[in-house]
C-alpha cells in the first residue's frame, strides 16, 4: 500500500491558498502567500521529526526539554518554483540545509532532463523534504525523488501546494513509500500539462515572468 497522502486541511492554509490561486493576486502578494502557506504547511510536513531529551537551565531552574534529533532537516527545491516555498520553511527551521535539483522537459521526449543537482552533505543522516509547489504531471516530482532517494536519506517526503490525481497516481507508482503533503488535489490536468483549476504557473506568477 503506498505512504499516505495527506491533505492539509488547517482554515490558514485554505484561506491562503484561495487568495494564492485568484488571477488578480499579484507577483507581491503572490511571495507574500506563498511564504505563509510554506510556512504552515512545515508545522504538518515536520509534525513528527524525532527529539531527544535534554536538559537546560532556565534563568529559573534547571529543566528537562526536548529538541530535534540527530543531523537535522534538509529542504531540497525543484527549480524552479520550489524556490518559493524554501523561505517560509527556513524561517521555522533555519538550520536546515539546502538543495536544489533543475530539470527541464525535453520537448521531443516530454521527459524531464536534470541540469543542476547540489545536494547538503551527510544525506544519510538527514531528513528530506522534496519541495515543489505543483504536482502536475508527476514526471519532476519522481525524477527529484530518484535523485534525492539515491543520495539515501534518513527519511523522505515530498511536499507540494497543489496536485491532481494524475500527477499523485504517477508519483505514488514510482516512489510508493514517500509520504506526499498537499494542500489540495484539484480536478485534472489540461492538454498543456496545466493544474485545472491550479493557479497558473506558479514560476512566472512568484517571479513575475511571463512564459513567452
Ligand atoms: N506547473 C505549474 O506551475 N502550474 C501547473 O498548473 C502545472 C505545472
Amino acid at each position: 500500500m503506498p505512504a499516505a497522502v495527506t491533505v492539509i486541511e488547517h482554515p490558514l492554509v485554505q484561506h491562503k491558498l484561495t487568495l494564492l490561486r485568484k488571477k488578480s493576486t499579484g507577483t507581491a502578494d503572490f511571495r507574500r502567500l506563498l511564504g505563509e502557506l510554506s510556512t504552515l504547511m512545515a508545522y504538518e510536513v515536520l509534525r513528527d521529526l524525532p527529539l531527544r531529551e535534554t536538559t537546560i537551565e532556565t534563568p529559573v531552574a534547571s529543566t528537562r526539554g526536548r529538541l530535534i534529533d540527530g543531523k537535522k532537516v534538509a529542504f531540497i527545491a525543484v527549480l524552479r518554483a520550489g524556490i518559493g516555498l524554501l523561505d517560509g520553511m527556513l524561517g521555522v527551521v533555519p538550520s536546515a540545509r539546502v538543495g536544489h535539483i533543475g530539470l527541464y522537459r525535453d520537448e521531443a521526449t516530454l521527459r524531464p532532463v536534470e541540469y543542476y543537482l547540489r545536494l547538503p552533505r551527510s544525506m544519510r543522516e538527514r531528513d528530506a523534504i522534496v519541495v515543489d509547489p505543483m504536482l502536475a504531471t508527476g514526471h519532476s516530482a519522481v525524477a527529484a525523488l530518484d535523485r534525492v532517494k539515491a543520495a539515501q536519506p534518513r527519511s523522505l517526503r515530498f511536499v507540494c501546494l497543489v496536485s491532481c490525481p494524475e500527477g499523485l497516481a504517477t508519483l505514488q507508482a514510482r516512489h510508493g513509500d514517500v509520504p506526499i503533503y498537499t494542500a489540495a488535489i484539484d480536478e485534472r490536468l489540461n492538454e498543456r500539462g496545466y493544474i485545472v483549476p491550479g493557479l497558473g504557473d506558479a514560476g512566472d506568477r512568484y517571479f513575475g515572468t511571463k512564459a513567452s
